[in-house]
């Protein structure tokens, strides 16, 4: 048996061996604020297929290659066949304005003959057949000719042979698909275009070649097993789950047993929108079906599975947020299924009132009720939704706009208690994060501006550049050690002069009263690991904090950096 190990470590060495630099896989959280989570290998190096950072500077090289974590939403309704997963990993090579075609395709078949060993006969090609904006990949196609019979390199049209962009606009090209018995392993994509919101395209200032091949499905075929839930991968993790349990929802249930441990790992917690609705749909369902197996050994086989692989994987973390979220959902699933089950038919309407009133998500009403949904469509489903949202939205505006809310400090808001808990945790949580960013970048850190409700606290920043995943990392480590360290979380009022001299920061401009509360989190002013002018709330101990995570890193405007964050 192939160990997905060694596929790993091929993959990356064949492409070190010929100047390319190994990149450690990004967080499944990507730093784009315009896509949810991270789909593609290439996803972290958009920036320099657009010539707006600097490959050499950063990796001494204008090739790249890694094994990224990736996770796709899209194929949530198709999990349970052979080969389809939402969390996989993606091996990948990467040119900058480098290498283009003729080397790409001699390193894809190279790489599948002479390093897996499969026969050139199980291999076929597509190329992009061209329309009237993009024309026939002819290079492709001739180089293909060298290696594979004119019989087995098809012509394919835009929606299978153009690839990208990720998210709303970036790079794009033609690409071309490689299969091995008929199935899909790796994507060759040839990015020239700079894809617009309106679909317009502009040529690129350099060309760059962005290649992904799907681990699981690799594993599959050079260990010639049937489907990619046998692989090594996988199989551990069925093999915990009782024997008469179909195969299909064994298959549900490590696929999403997986992503919900990387999800998790990477910061993602569950809510009602962006990548929390994700995650937590995929929780319910595995906790739907979930009877009789226990999640802590699940999760711990997960983790078994891959810490090697990635150490930032975090079991307490995981284990934590879904017994929450089980607890939660516990308290309507039985009445959801009851109400569920009782109906005649489920239409996009019901379907949405089982999820509003009982947190049933689609995939769930789907897989319980079977025959009674079976007409039931995903898009009208998300059509209801988004109608809902809409309405929710507006409520919300008006209840931000001064109604409703029992905290609202223009900073902070919330409109319960258990709402106000969490903005008060992750009040703190800015606080001490403020500290940990001048520690790690000096004192051009000033805070420009914060927002904090019960889903994440934002924090604005001055600061000239974009700060690096190390020293992201650095600065959350820090404000870890503080929770860790369980520091009090002090107030002293004093003359605002004096205020000043303690060296606790302030950011607003204008007057302040004569007397000020001044925030320390440590025993003293003097040792205090942050001290700050506040009107609070705060928690009384940094460790009611519990583990802080920073989501993501962008551009707020110029020379001010923004940074999401979250508590567990
Ligand atoms: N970015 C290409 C893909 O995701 C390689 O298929």
């Amino acid at each position: 048996m192939i160990q997905s190990r060694e596929i790993r470590k091929k993959f990356l060495d064949f492409f070190e061996k010929r100047g390319h630099k190994v990149v450690p896989s990004s967080s499944l959280v990507p730093d784009d604020p315009s896509v949810l989570l991270t789909t593609a290998g290439m996803q972290q190096f958009k920036p320099y297929f657009l010539g707006e950072a600097d490959p050499m500077k950063d990796f001494g090289a204008r090739r790249a290659t890694s094994v990224q974590k990736s996770f796709r939403t899209s194929d949530i309704d198709e999990v349970g066949d052979e080969r389809h997963l939402t969390f996989f990993e993606m091996l990948g090579h990467f040119s900058f304005g480098d290498y283009f075609k003729k080397e790409t395709i001699k390193w894809t078949y190279e790489l599948l003959t002479d390093i897996f060993g499969i026969k050139k006969d199980r291999i076929s090609a597509t190329v992009f057949a061209g329309d009237d904006k993009i024309p026939f990949d002819e290079e492709s196609y001739n180089t293909w000719v060298k290696f594979l019979p004119e019989s087995k390199i098809k012509k394919g049209p835009r929606a299978d042979n153009v690839w990208g962009p990720p998210g709303p606009e970036g790079p794009c090209g033609a690409a071309n698909e490689v299969y091995v018995d008929g199935m899909e392993v790796a994507t060759l994509v040839f990015m020239e275009y700079f894809c617009a919101k309106d679909g317009g395209l502009t040529p690129l200032s350099q060309k760059g070649v962005d290649v992904g091949w799907g681990l699981e499905r690799m594993a599959m075929i050079i260990d010639g097993k049937a489907n990619v839930f046998e692989t090594d991968l996988l199989q551990p993790i069925i093999d915990l789950l009782p024997k008469d349990l179909n195969s299909r929802k064994k298959r549900i249930i490590a696929d999403h047993s997986r992503a919900i441990a990387f999800l998790i790992s990477d910061g993602v917690r569950p809510s009602n929108k962006e990548a929390g609705y994700i995650l937590r749909r995929l929780m319910r369902r595995l906790i739907t079906h979930l009877v009789d197996i226990n999640s802590k050994e699940l999760f711990s086989r997960v983790i078994n599975l891959y810490n090697e692989t990635y150490p930032s994987l975090n079991l307490e973390a995981i284990l934590s947020v879904f017994s929450k979220e089980k607890e939660k959902f516990d308290k309507t699933l039985k009445a959801g299924i009851k109400e569920l089950k009782g109906a005649d038919r489920i239409d996009p309407k019901l379907a949405f009132k089982l999820y509003e009133s009982f947190g049933l998500p689609y995939e769930v009403i789907k897989d319980v009720a079977s025959e009674k949904a079976r007409a039931l469509k995903r898009e009208d489903f998300d059509k209801e939704f988004e109608k809902h949202q809409k309405i929710s939205r507006a409520g919300r505006e008006k209840k931000f706009g001064g109604h409703g809310l029992i905290l609202d400090t223009g900073e902070l808001k919330a409109a319960n208690e258990e709402e106000l808990r969490k903005v008060t945790r992750l009040h703190t949580a800015t606080h001490l994060l403020q500290a940990a960013l001048r520690k790690v970048l000096g004192n051009e850190v000033e805070q420009r501006g914060s927002d904090i409700t019960a889903e994440r606290a934002r924090f604005d920043f001055a600061f000239p550049r974009k700060v690096t995943g190390e020293e992201l990392k650095k600065a959350e480590a820090l404000v870890n050690e503080a929770v860790k360290k369980a520091l009090p979380m002090q107030k002293k009022t004093m003359p605002f002069e004096e205020a000043k001299k303690t060296g606790a920061l302030y950011f607003f401009k204008g007057k302040y009263p004569a007397k000020v509360n001044v925030y320390y989190a440590g025993e003293t002013l003097d040792s205090a690991f942050s001290k700050e002018l506040c009107g609070g709330p705060h928690v009384q101990n940094t460790k009611e904090v519990g583990e802080f995570k920073i989501l993501k890193e962008e551009s707020a405007s110029a020379g001010i950096r923004r940074i999401r964050a979250n508590v567990l």
